[in-house]
């Protein structure tokens, strides 16, 4: 695939900050996009060289932003169950409408494959405690979550003989990556155990929730840019591993285990709902290369290191840039966004963005 033309939406983002740079190591030609939300924060130096990006809004993009890409990796969106829940309205108005209009500019710029990155959370509250395939009903509990089961309906309904869209519904991620997020759970509690000693879990852990590793997802996607297209036309896979649904305690235990001496805390049962196992059969019979290479312990243990090596401290834990909701939160509060989160101007430069 050496010279394939990709253009990955939220470049800047967790996901997007290691698929940037393995995209571009792998022999893919590379361009980023991003309006720029989270880079404020940075956790530590990665060496591999980054792709050119653009600082845009997806919701501006048109058929010109896309054109003479083999594919796009859409990832830019507020991507998180709580975030989404913030302002429910530009949720919709980004995740769902933008995601839609990228893709139709997509299909009318001829841009042949379109992945998307959606979410195991489209099951949402399972119940009855079964496995979840992508057969199965989704059970959306969020803003965030019906956003997308709205785009892959929406985006399924353009593929055509010329156009290609694949949805990767990933489980829940871990892992390291420069552009670092606090607020999903297995870094949330190795923060917690590094720098308090304390694993605090939100809720009483019973909840499931599958786990992939940032590079396992990755590596997801770039079998999706190179599959053959009828290996993966119109087709929704979930991403992760039969073997990486967990308990929230269960996740808990392992972090205990690499960061040991520290106490386990559980909350009240919470009224968040979301608790689901994922079946990953599908994807390995589609794309029969793609295999997890992380398992939480291992992800538990490279994010030690990263601590180590960084001196991470209760103030880096804490800091707004690597929890979503708190820098968005601190984005409105200091008026820098507005209400529907497009970067206000400058006075000086009154009629545009401050990174457009
Ligand atoms: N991290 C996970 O656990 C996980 C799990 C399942 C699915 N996903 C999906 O993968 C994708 C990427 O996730 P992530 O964890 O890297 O998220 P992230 O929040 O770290 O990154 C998203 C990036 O998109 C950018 N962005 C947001 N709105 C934008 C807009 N209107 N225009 C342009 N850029 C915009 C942000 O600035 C950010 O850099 C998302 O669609 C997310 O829903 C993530």
């Amino acid at each position: 695939m050496a010279g394939m033309r990709v253009l990955v939406t939220g470049v800047d983002g967790y996901i997007g900050a290691v698929l940037g740079p393995t995209l571009l190591e792998q022999g893919f030609d590379v361009v980023g996009m991003d309006c720029g939300f989270y880079r404020d924060g940075w956790l530590y130096n990665d060496t591999r060289p980054r792709p050119i990006t653009l600082t845009k809004d997806v919701r501006r993009m048109g058929p010109k932003d896309v054109e003479g890409f083999d594919a796009v990796v859409h990832l830019a969106e507020l991507s998180n169950d709580p975030l989404g829940e913030l302002n429910e309205h530009t949720t919709y108005e980004i995740n769902h409408l933008g995601s839609v209009a990228l893709a139709r500019a997509c299909k009318a710029a001829g841009v042949p494959r379109f992945v998307y990155t959606s979410s195991c959370s489209v099951y949402g509250a399972a119940e009855d405690g079964g496995e979840r395939n992508e057969q199965s009903a989704p059970n959306p509990q969020t803003a965030y979550a019906r956003c997308k089961v709205l785009v892959e309906r929406d985006v399924g309904a353009l593929a055509d003989t010329h156009f290609s869209p694949v949805f990767l519904r990933n489980a829940t991620a871990f892992g390291a990556s420069p552009r670092m997020r606090f607020d999903i759970v297995l870094n949330n509690l190795a923060g917690f155990a590094w720098t308090t000693k304390e694993i605090r879990m939100t809720s009483d852990g019973t909840p499931w929730r599958p786990l992939v590793h940032v590079d396992d997802i990755c590596q997801a996607v770039i079998l999706a840019l190179e599959a053959p297209r009828e290996a993966v036309h119109n087709e929704i896979f979930n991403v992760g591993d039969d073997e990486q649904n967990y308990r929230i305690r269960e996740i808990a235990g392992i972090v205990g285990q690499v960061f040991d001496g520290c106490t386990v805390t559980f909350g009240p049962p919470s009224g968040d709902n979301r608790s689901y196992r994922t079946s990953f059969a599908k994807i390995r019979r589609h794309l029969p290369g793609f295999r997890c290479r992380w398992r939480a312990e291992l992800g538990a243990r490279q994010l030690r290191e990263i601590f180590e090596r960084v001196g991470l401290t209760e103030e880096m834990f804490f800091a707004r840039a690597f929890t979503r909701l708190e820098q968005l939160k601190h984005l409105i509060a200091t008026q820098q966004i507005d209400a529907d989160f497009y970067w206000r101007p400058l006075e000086s430069r009154a009629g545009r963005g401050p990174l457009e």
